[in-house]
């Protein structure tokens, strides 16, 4: 019995499909489709041949192709999983586990961000809420609601930095909008939005015409703090200023009032509180004083109230204001204002930790 012509070749067939096993992932996609491709594959043409065939040698050569096409699929298979299990063998192989780690970056808070946010949460706990106001502001808010004397020396193009725009409500006193030289006109705005009881804290930037040096900016923060009610007295102020400092500092933080001047407070004072770096034995930070100055504050002065709508007769008041890149530099012993306004990682680096 001698095979048709058609299926002449089964011989070769038969060695090309043990090849397989041999073959990359490429050639072995290119074999797939040479041998068993529905349309042009060699062992499906001789599947469909086999219906042409004499009946004699229908049988005998239908299990041969069909063998043939099996061995094929099992080797195509059995490849794919092996060049599978080798590529992820390679992959695990690539992960040098002896290499050492890549350091982590740990974000961190500035530390200014950190001693306003400690700040604000002592007050908060306290009952104080959070206002805020505007950087460009009116020189009536900035200064002559605050109390200043019209030809005050703060008012001078020296010391404030006015912007360059025409003056809102022309023609009234106090129209000329400057960038705010503290954070004290926020009580004019808080009074106007609110009656009393009125307890805020107003964190925010301001500005002066000031050299940028070690211990001056033009651009730094402030937190002014703000209580008015009825029967309110300077017991209240020395009071919640003790227990602010002894949170902020610590526990046993000594503190002294001195008295200052503040057009917009009467009676003001100045709170120290005993050197973080000497603890009061003198050194160079203090001064050899053993003090470190950080607020300046006072019973909010009749003429403030009045200006910000409230009825000084039925109402008193107490008020502060501190900076916290001063508290900053106070609290963590760093010399050089421009450290916290820099943004230089190397020293920003070091509070990752803390
Ligand atoms: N505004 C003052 C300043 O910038 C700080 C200040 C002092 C604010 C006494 C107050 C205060 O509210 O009562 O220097």
């Amino acid at each position: 019995m001698t095979a048709p012509p058609e299926l002449a070749g089964l011989a070769e067939l038969a060695d090309r499909i043990e090849r397989l096993s041999s073959l990359g992932a490429d050639a072995l996609d290119a074999e797939e489709h040479a041998l068993l491709g529905r349309k042009g594959g060699l062992l499906t043409a001789h599947l469909r041949t086999l219906a042409t065939l004499a009946v004699e040698h229908r049988k005998a050569h239908g299990a041969r192709v069909n063998a043939l096409k099996g061995r094929a699929e099992e080797l195509i298979q059995a490849r794919r999983q092996a060049l599978k299990a080798e590529a992820d063998l390679g992959r695990r192989e690539a992960v040098d586990l002896t290499m050492p780690a890549r350091r982590r970056w740990v974000g961190a808070e500035h530390p200014v961000t950190r001693v306003v946010d400690e700040i604000v949460d002592i007050f908060r706990a306290l009952g104080f809420a959070i206002a805020v106001g505007p950087e460009i502001e009116t020189e009536w808010y900035n200064f002559l609601a605050l109390n200043f004397p019209a030809d005050h020396p703060a008012m001078d193009m020296h010391d404030t930095l006015y912007v360059d725009a025409p003056p809102v409500d022309e023609g009234t006193p106090g129209g000329r909008l400057l960038l705010r030289t503290h954070t004290s006109p926020v009580q004019i705005r808080v009074f106007q939005a609110s009656a009393p009881p009125v307890r805020v804290v107003i964190p925010g930037m301001v500005y002066r015409s000031d050299a940028f040096d070690a211990s001056h900016s033009p651009a730094f923060s402030q937190i002014e703090g703000l209580a008015v009610d009825e029967g309110i007295s300077f017991v209240d102020l020395k009071a919640t200023l003790i227990h602010f400092a002894r949170r902020f500092f610590s526990p046993t933080t000594k503190t002294r009032f001195r008295p200052s001047f503040f057009p917009f407070t009467e009676p003001s004072a100045e709170m120290d509180v005993e050197c973080q770096l000497c603890h009061g034995g003198g050194c160079p930070a203090c001064k050899g004083t053993g003090w470190m100055e950080i607020l300046g504050c006072g019973m909010v002065h009749p003429a403030v109230l009045e200006h910000g709508g409230v009825d000084p007769e039925r109402y008193t008041g107490w008020a502060f204001g501190m900076g916290p890149h001063r508290i900053a530099m106070l609290r963590y012993g760093i010399p050089d204002i421009r450290l916290l306004l820099e943004g230089d990682m190397r020293f920003l680096e070091q509070f990752a930790s803390r």
